[in-house]
């Protein structure tokens, strides 16, 4: 089985594989811009950082066996030579998210917002990788990670249209949407 590395830091700052094209704030405060944008999976932080986010992988909390086999049969892996642009949004929810039962954001995330059912739609076009980092303490619950080429850019961006618009992102209360391109 491929590793997949469990560790994720991402520093912007003078150096990196990602040139940063902009940096959108959504809600909540917004980050230093920097040119280029570093990722690494020993937690080093590049040098010239004027921030840095760390998150790890971890196991599935809201995916139905039926889901997961879907998205298993339906995803690409990150790295791929044609995805030059990627994203990442790094998003926190609400203590009023965070107050809800397993049941009852499940029940928000899939039932009523089908997070996973639009998303299955853009695969495999885009490539994706979820970091979890609330339980480490930082300024974000998550940071959520795209791959894809140039001509699924406009297929991206009509799905963030539509996952913003659902009732999951009423408990979205910082985000930020960071573009990059293979420097
Ligand atoms: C969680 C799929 C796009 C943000 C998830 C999960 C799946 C999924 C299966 C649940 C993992 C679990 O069971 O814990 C997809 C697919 C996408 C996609 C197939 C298509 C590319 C997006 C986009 C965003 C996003 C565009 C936002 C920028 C998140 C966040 C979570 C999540 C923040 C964590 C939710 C939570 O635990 O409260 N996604 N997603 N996803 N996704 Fe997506």
């Amino acid at each position: 089985m491929a590793y997949t590395p469990l560790l994720a830091t991402f520093s912007a700052g003078t150096s990196g594989a990602w040139r940063i094209v902009e940096m959108r704030t959504l809600s909540g405060p917004a980050l230093t811009a920097g040119p280029r944008l570093a990722v690494s999976h020993d937690g080093t932080v590049s040098e010239s950082a004027v921030w840095s986010l760390s998150g790890v992988g971890s196991n599935m909390r809201y995916t139905t066996r039926d889901e997961a086999d879907q998205l298993a049969a339906r995803q690409a892996p990150l790295d791929r030579a044609e995805a030059i642009y990627a994203a990442l949004i790094p998003i926190s929810k609400s203590a009023e998210w965070w107050a809800l039962a397993q049941d009852e954001r499940r029940a928000i995330y899939e039932e009523q917002s089908r997070h996973t059912t639009i998303g299955l739609e853009y695969l495999p076009q885009i490539a994706r990788k979820l970091h979890h980092c609330r339980d480490l303490g930082g300024q974000f619950d998550f940071l959520t990670w795209f791959e894809f080429a140039p001509q699924h850019q406009a297929a991206f961006d009509a799905m963030l249209l539509r996952m913003r618009a659902s009732p999951e992102w009423r408990y979205v209360d910082h985000e930020i949407d960071i573009r990059l391109e293979r420097a």
